[in-house]
């Protein structure tokens, strides 16, 4: 029976492992940690709240004492660790952010595992998983192999430098100081509780609101998708049969160039709206609404500075060593994605529109503040 320390379960990609994790581990203790960043939100977790094996606790993974606290308090054995800044445009923006909690976060979080279940605890019956990025791999031209696990580093953007120099330290981790940890390196995800600042949702939410389409450069920079479910399977399997020290990468083998993709939405959209006068009246601003086509919604812009080209992931080790399969295919997912953007509107035009921040303030009273100035809360109220 594994406990879970989640950093950053109230993101994207944490909080489908989280809603997976629980519906496939009853019984087993999970505590999610998270800052709650413009990123994270406690309406992802909405349905999972009152599950009795769930503790939030609103904490920065750079308190290293709050942290070794948790571990010690809750007995944690596991530390999935997803918190991150994730975006690439914020980090061409403002890369401090990025620096401070993919770097100096990562780090934190390792010296409280260190502090914990090494020095005083002595077990090896532990585990930090890392989530990284095939960013940090760099950019492929059109006829390179798929990265593998030794393909050497590139890192373009201060994203993916932040996450290539925070794997090192966690591979360090283990060779100096024997922390069991294992990292997954994963290609683009996409589906449910999506931020509308990537490409997918943000895609699905402009067409529906009838509002353009940025497609960056020429639209042909390629991504290898892959839906978030099989991510968090990937992760689930390293952790129960992923050796000590090893580095698995995660992709769909699903690549797709940027215009095609988005010109698949608005195929999709169209052929939704089409057939379902309720979705015409409920958006009467998205073309398809009219009869008209998503795609004149399509507006090329700026390119994104130091933008990589290709990214295709070879996951050949992770199906041969611990017998992983996506299972999801992308125009499947795609629709999927686009039916759960439909059918929790609420959700985005909240995440969106900044209610979320007085959300938040009625749902959880703060208690406290520790030395980092953070707010810890106690939970929904
Ligand atoms: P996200 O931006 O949606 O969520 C990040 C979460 O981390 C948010 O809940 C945020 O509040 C929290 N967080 C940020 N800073 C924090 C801090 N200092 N302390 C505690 N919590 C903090 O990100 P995501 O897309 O879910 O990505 C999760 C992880 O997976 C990241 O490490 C990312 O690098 C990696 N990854 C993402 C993708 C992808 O396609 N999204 C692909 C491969 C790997
Ligand atoms: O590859 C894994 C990475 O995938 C993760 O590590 C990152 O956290 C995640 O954000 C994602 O990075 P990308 O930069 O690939 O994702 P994004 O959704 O920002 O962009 C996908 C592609 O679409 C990229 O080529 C840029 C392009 N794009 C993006 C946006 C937001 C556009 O053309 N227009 C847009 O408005």
């Amino acid at each position: 029976m594994a406990r879970l320390l989640v950093t950053g379960g109230a993101g994207f990609i944490g909080v489908n492992f989280v809603h997976h994790w629980l519906a496939a581990h009853p019984g087993q203790r999970v505590v999610v940690l998270d800052a709650l960043t413009y990123a994270g939100n406690l309406k992802s977790l909405e349905p999972v709240r009152g599950r009795p094996e769930l503790r939030f606790e609103h904490g920065n993974i750079c308190d290293t004492e709050r942290v070794a606290a948790l571990l010690r308090e809750e007995r944690l054995d596991t530390i999935v660790h997803f918190a991150a800044e994730s975006h690439v445009d914020r980090s061409i923006h403002g890369p401090d952010a990025f620096v401070e909690t993919n770097v100096v976060g990562t780090h934190a979080l390792l010296k409280a595992a260190r502090t914990v279940w090494i020095k005083e605890q002595g077990t090896a019956a532990h585990r930090f998983h890392h989530v990284s990025t095939d960013e940090v791999y760099g950019s492929l031209e059109a006829d390179d192999p798929a990265f593998h696990e030794r393909t050497p580093y590139a890192p373009s953007s201060p994203y993916s430098a932040s996450k290539a120099a925070s794997d090192h330290l966690v591979r360090a981790y283990h060779c100096t100081f024997g922390l069991n940890v294992t990292t997954s390196n994963c290609s683009n995800n996409y589906g449910p509780y999506h931020f509308p600042e990537k490409l997918i949702p943000l895609m699905i939410v402009n067409i529906l609101e009838g509002r353009a389409l940025p497609v960056y450069g020429d639209g042909r920079n390629v991504r290898d998708w892959l839906h978030v479910t099989d991510h968090c399977r990937g992760i689930e399997l390293i952790l129960a049969r992923g050796s000590p020290g090893e580095v698995y990468n995660i992709g769909g083998g699903q690549e797709c160039a940027n215009i095609d993709l988005v010109r698949t939405l608005c195929g999709i959209v169209d052929q939704r709206l089409a057939a379902d006068g309720g979705l015409r009246e409920r958006f009467p601003a998205c073309p398809a609404a009219r009869g008209e086509r998503c795609e004149s919604l399509i507006t090329f812009v700026a390119d994104r500075p130091g933008h990589d080209r290709r990214y295709a992931i070879d996951c050949g080790k992770i199906e041969r060593a611990l017998g992983y399969r996506a299972r999801l295919a992308l125009d499947a997912g795609l629709r999927q994605t686009f039916d759960w953007y439909v059918s929790n509107e609420p959700w985005w035009r909240t995440v969106l529109d900044g209610s979320y921040q007085s959300w938040i303030q009625t749902h959880y009273s703060p208690v406290a503040t520790p030395a980092s100035g953070v707010a810890r809360t106690t939970g929904p109220s």
